[in-house]
């Protein structure tokens, strides 16, 4: 929710661990202050000996980090190692029968997977699609329901160095089509559908939809039996999962790839219309959703942890798919809606399995909030130890309630900021040591060199100066690049201090216990329940359709979403009266559904004969901004072009 400054600057509550939680920690307060010091006196060093202590490698490294073409940082850049053996293999030893996942479907049905039957179906599907001619370095899509077979087909593109990229099932065919191109994958993994809300989501036919207009490098798709309903399958194209791994051996040896071999690519939202293709590494990546297993989720062996994240975004990559299981760690997996059947679903399921760690975001948080404390009060919540939030500030109101309602003040609350790109929590408490301050995600972790900067990048040491998030030192999990797209990377994340530190593109300020207070985006970057849109994106989409010559999107305020999309647009035909018109209002939504995905539907498109702009052309954001949270317009609109216009976009006219 983007905070409001001045209750946010009052809030001086402070919730120091309990006694109970601290004492049975892992990291205590020496421990922390040891690892912070490592880090300061020598930041290689402390990276390369968890590195060699945390991973198991085939060919160990003997360089550290390799600045020398700098922004292009490479980790541990000699050494050799599979993820998935890192993740799976490993633990057969002592954990063959230990539980990997515990699976729920949104209609009730579960299912427990041990380490070795997860390897098992590793390994049988990493065949397949070696079967399917899938060879290392190629990349494959996954579009998927949050089903077990999800994580174990991200299991098996590691197991044989295929670069995956997941898209989250909610977004569009079009949205799918786009990311197959950029990544000219050769190979597409969906399912007949998914079960959401109580209703088919027809992933099947948004993919043949897709695949009406693919480039040529689409070769194969599997298709995992899920719902059961009727689908067409192409011959010669299409090929059931089951089918798939029938003949296939149940043993695939694990393929040595180099530390610096991307693992994945991630489409996320920037400023620009085209969404970017993150590229994450092997080694770098894993280690750090490792260290933040350990150091923020204080992981136990007998924890049963749930991130209610789905895999298309990159909490379900780092703290579903990959760093539980690397661990050794049990995780649950939810299929479904947080509404279905009702609002206590969440609870009921932290009831019937037993969770101990849970991880969600402020948006399902507010929303579960709306139904009152007797729902969650309803259930057992005793077994959770541990709380997390990520995605977007917590306004102070939902953390209290997450504290007291869900924690019963037993809890404490990691607020974990981090980013697709930086592939792991990067500012976070540590359970067992830091006092948490609601709002707040306390300060960095060790070897993580956060920092708030002016416009000229000096350090802002004034408490409550806002400025702007930097990272002044590479880290292991960083991403690699934009695929296909090298110098976009520089500019984004590097050109604003020439190469010297990474720009986050969140503003920040730091209070005087030095603890970080995340304000919001600085670039055209919206946070719709927690997920990155560009307003470009949405803009685009916008003005594909016949009817519309311009748009702009701004976010507006939501109490439950923290954002919603709220679009002007300039017809090519007249301006409907009063700047209503509720057919169209109703196809552009459906439009930009199709363009992008449901999340990215304005919640409110007012028509306008122009936008407001400065003489040199730039559309005033800002005032749109105003209008659209309903506040008056306080600054000077004199510079407009034409400032007539703005009695149209509030409504008035
Ligand atoms: C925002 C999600 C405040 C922030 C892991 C960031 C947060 C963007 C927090 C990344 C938090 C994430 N407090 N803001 N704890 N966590 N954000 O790439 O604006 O989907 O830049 O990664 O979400 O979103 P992304």
């Amino acid at each position: 929710m983007p905070q409001n400054i001045d209750s946010i600057l009052q809030e001086n509550r402070l919730f120091p661990p309990t006694t109970d939680f601290a004492k049975s920690a892992t990291i205590d307060e020496s421990k922390l202050q040891a690892l912070y010091q490592q880090a300061e006196d020598d930041h290689e060093g402390f990276w390369a000996s968890l590195a060699r202590d945390e991973l198991n490698w085939d060919k160990p490294f003997s360089t550290t980090l390799n600045s020398h073409n700098a922004p292009h940082y490479r980790w541990f850049e000699d050494g050799e190692l599979n993820v998935s053996y890192n993740c799976i293999d490993r633990h057969l030893a002592d954990k063959a029968d230990k539980t990997a996942i515990i699976f729920e479907g949104e209609q009730g049905d579960t299912r427990h997977i041990t380490y070795a039957e997860l390897h098992r179906d590793t390994c049988r599907f990493a065949n397949a699609l070696k079967a399917q001619g899938v060879e290392t370095g190629d990349r494959v899509v996954i579009y998927m329901p949050m089903v077990p077979e999800a994580v174990i087909a991200m299991q098996a593109c590691a197991r044989i160095g295929a670069i995956h990229s997941v898209v989250f099932g909610g977004f569009s065919a079009e949205a799918l089509k786009n990311r197959i191109d950029d990544a000219s994958a050769k190979v597409l993994i969906t399912a007949d559908g998914g079960h959401r809300g109580g209703k088919i989501v027809e992933l099947k036919a948004a993919a043949d939809k897709a695949l009406e207009n693919c480039g040529e490098s689409l070769q194969k798709v599997i298709v995992l039996k899920r719902t059961q309903h009727d689908i067409p399958m192409k011959a010669g194209r299409d090929i059931w999962w089951s089918d798939a791994i029938a003949d296939v051996n149940d043993k695939c040896t694990p393929v040595s790839v180099n530390a610096e071999h991307p693992l994945f690519l991630l489409y996320t939202s920037g400023s620009t219309g085209k969404p970017k293709g993150i590229q994450h590494s092997s080694a770098g990546y894993l280690l750090g959703t490792i260290m933040t297993m350990k150091w923020v989720f204080d992981h136990r062996p007998d924890d049963i942890f749930w991130c209610t994240a789905d895999v298309g975004w990159i909490t379900g990559h780092s703290y579903v798919a990959y760093g539980p299981l690397a661990v050794g760690g049990t995780i649950m997996i939810y299929e479904g809606a947080p509404t279905v059947p009702d609002t206590g679903r969440f609870w009921k399921l932290c009831e019937d399995h037993k969770i101990t760690v849970f991880y969600t975001a402020p948006t399902a948080i507010r929303a579960l909030m709306k139904s009152g404390d007797e729902v969650p009060n309803k259930y057992d919540l005793s077994s959770i130890r541990l709380l997390g939030t990520v995605g977007e500030p917590i306004n102070p109101e939902a953390w209290m309630w997450y504290h007291e309602v869900i924690g019963k003040a037993r809890c404490p609350i990691v607020d974990t900021w981090w980013q697709t790109e930086t592939g792991a929590n990067m500012i976070s408490p540590i359970p067992g040591v830091t006092a948490t301050k609601p709002g707040s995600c306390t300060r960095a972790l060790p070897g993580m060199a956060l920092d708030v900067v002016d416009d000229e990048g000096n350090s802002i040491t004034t408490p409550d100066k806002g400025g702007l998030l930097v990272i002044r030192k590479p880290w292991p999990s960083m991403l690699r690049g934009i695929w296909g797209d090298d110098a976009r990377y520089v500019e984004t994340y590097w050109g604003m201090f020439d190469n010297r530190f990474y720009v986050a593109g969140d503003s920040a300020r730091r209070d005087q216990d030095g603890y970080f207070w995340i304000m919001g985006r600085i670039d055209d970057v919206l946070n719709v329940s927690g997920h990155r849109l560009g307003t470009m994106e949405v803009e685009s989409a916008l003005v594909a359709h016949p009817a519309v010559v311009e748009a702009a999107v701004v976010g507006r305020p939501d109490e439950i979403k923290g954002e919603t999309i709220f679009a002007y647009v300039v017809l090519k035909g007249e301006r409907p009266a009063d700047g209503i018109d509720d057919a169209l209002t109703l196809e552009l939504r459906n439009w930009v559904g199709e363009q992008i995905g449901a999340i990215a539907k304005p919640g409110n498109i007012r028509y306008a004969d122009n936008l407001p702009k400065t003489r040199s052309g730039k559309i005033m954001r800002r005032l749109l901004r105003t209008i659209a949270s309903g506040e008056e317009i306080t600054s000077d609109t004199s510079t407009l072009e034409n400032e007539a216009i703005l009695l149209q976009l509030q409504g008035k006219e």
